[in-house]
């Protein structure tokens, strides 16, 4: 069981350096009494809007993600984001492997495997997106795709490093505007095969990493979800980008956290 809840989102490509700056004063403002011990909250703006993000709030507030990183330090590669550019403004997380990465823009288990990495030797907590597509779903094999996604994306990375893993369970289904949020018995499930792959890896250790369901949250299916045991918090788009949206699913499911804590 966790000491506390992880709950953030990714902004995709929806905020400008400006939006960006005044939701986290707003998330910030909203949320200033909600112990940081209970929750480790956090959010993945555009890269042009991280810099900014980063002088809006401290990393004790609220954790800033890049929703993307090249595994290379430096190079002609013309396009991507440096790890060095990304620590030179104090960046915490480093998004990986996103389903809208994996589909749109053709990103493999390898490259994500070598992000993974390389965020770790950078110090980052690399936050890796798994999830299965409709048709995977279908043909009933979302198992071995969400096994698979996590062995070659973790491939490599010790039994040290394990523990700053952050995991999302996004299926690919579930996501975006026309997506069908995951009934939160399916999610705890399959939230259960994939902490049996990373307890394949790493054994007791993977424990200590939180594995977050994302996919269509709303403030409804929100409660349900963060009651089941799998589930160490929640990964939001839509619905979290107004920032008291956010905070009203935050106070929804704060307490349930700390409830289902209690009983563990
Ligand atoms: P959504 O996005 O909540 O808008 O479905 C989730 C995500 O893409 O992480």
């Amino acid at each position: 069981m966790k000491s506390k809840i992880y709950i953030g989102t990714n902004t995709k490509m929806y905020k400008t350096i400006a939006d960006t700056v005044s939701y986290l004063k707003e998330l910030k403002e909203l949320t200033a009494d909600i112990d940081r011990n209970l929750m480790e909250l956090f959010v993945i703006p555009s890269y042009t809007a991280l810099k900014s993000a980063r002088e809006t709030v401290s990393n004790d507030i609220i954790k800033i993600g890049a929703q993307n990183m090249c595994w290379e330090d430096q190079g002609q590669f013309t396009g991507e984001i440096s790890p060095l550019m990304l620590k030179e403004i104090g960046i915490d997380i480093i998004e990986i492997g996103h389903s809208e990465r994996r589909h749109i823009f053709a990103e493999t288990d390898s490259q994500l495997n070598k992000k993974v990495i390389a965020a770790l030797k950078h110090g980052f907590t690399p936050l890796l997106c798994v999830g299965e597509t409709l048709e995977q779903k279908q043909l009933g094999i979302s198992d071995d795709c969400l096994s698979i996604q996590i062995k070659a994306g973790l491939n490599g990375v010790s039994k040290d490093d394990a523990s700053k893993l952050w995991i999302a369970y996004e299926p690919v289904w579930a996501i975006g505007v026309n997506g069908i949020p995951a009934t939160a018995e399916y999610a705890d499930e399959k939230q259960g095969v994939i902490k049996n792959a990373l307890k394949e890896l790493f054994g007791e250790i993977s424990d200590d990493i939180p594995v977050l369901y994302g996919g269509s949250v709303n403030l409804d299916n929100a409660t349900k979800m963060i009651r089941k045991p799998n589930i160490d918090g929640l990964f939001i788009g839509r619905s979290a980008w107004d920032a008291s949206n956010f905070n009203n699913i935050i106070r929804q499911v704060l307490p349930l956290f700390l409830e289902k804590r209690k009983a563990s």
